[in-house]
């Protein structure tokens, strides 16, 4: 038997002044972002912001549907936009920012495990480290690439090989 162990580095600040100016600009629209949600069901918005390597942003925020489970979080939203959009262009950082009855979460939201296994593969497919930033007003979490969110991920190779 062998033991092994995944470590998660997670960067913490208290507040928006302290990250880097590309962080600072993308957190500002994943919070812009979250007021277009359509969430009418949870009465929580999410908001979600990527950079693209070619400089372009795209935001997207959860959309919910009376049939609960054809609804999508606010990251999905983002992260299929800018495939479509810009099908062969890396991500290189993704931030998310939540409020439920108006007010921002004061703790960070962190993605859904199907959001993750979606993150991973556009991290992967670009071929460069695709950054998280969780937004909350008492605590943002920067983590410096999807993989540490996803430790032990569903690969694309499992379909092809065995
Ligand atoms: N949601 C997101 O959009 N992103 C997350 O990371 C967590 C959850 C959405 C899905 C649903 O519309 C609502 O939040 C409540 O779960």
């Amino acid at each position: 038997m062998k033991l092994r162990a995944y470590t998660i580095r997670v960067q913490e600040f208290e507040r928006i002044e302290e990250l880097d100016d590309e962080q600072a600009a993308l957190v500002e629209k994943a919070i812009a972002a979250t007021k277009d949600a359509y969430a009418p069901y949870s009465g929580y918005k999410v908001g979600a912001a990527v950079r693209l390597e070619n400089g372009a942003f795209i935001t997207g925020n959860n959309q919910e549907n009376a049939a609960y489970p054809s609804g999508l979080c606010a990251e999905r939203v983002a992260i299929f936009y800018a495939g479509s959009r810009y099908p062969d262009v890396p991500a290189s950082s993704i931030a998310i920012a939540a409020m439920r009855n108006g007010v921002f979460q004061e703790e960070p939201v962190a993605p859904c495990g199907a959001c993750r296994q979606v993150l991973y593969e556009k991290e992967i497919q670009g071929g460069v480290p695709l950054e998280v930033i969780l937004y909350g007003t008492y605590k943002i979490q920067v983590i410096r690439q999807v993989t540490d969110l996803l430790p032990l991920p569903f690969k694309l190779d499992r379909l092809r090989s065995g």
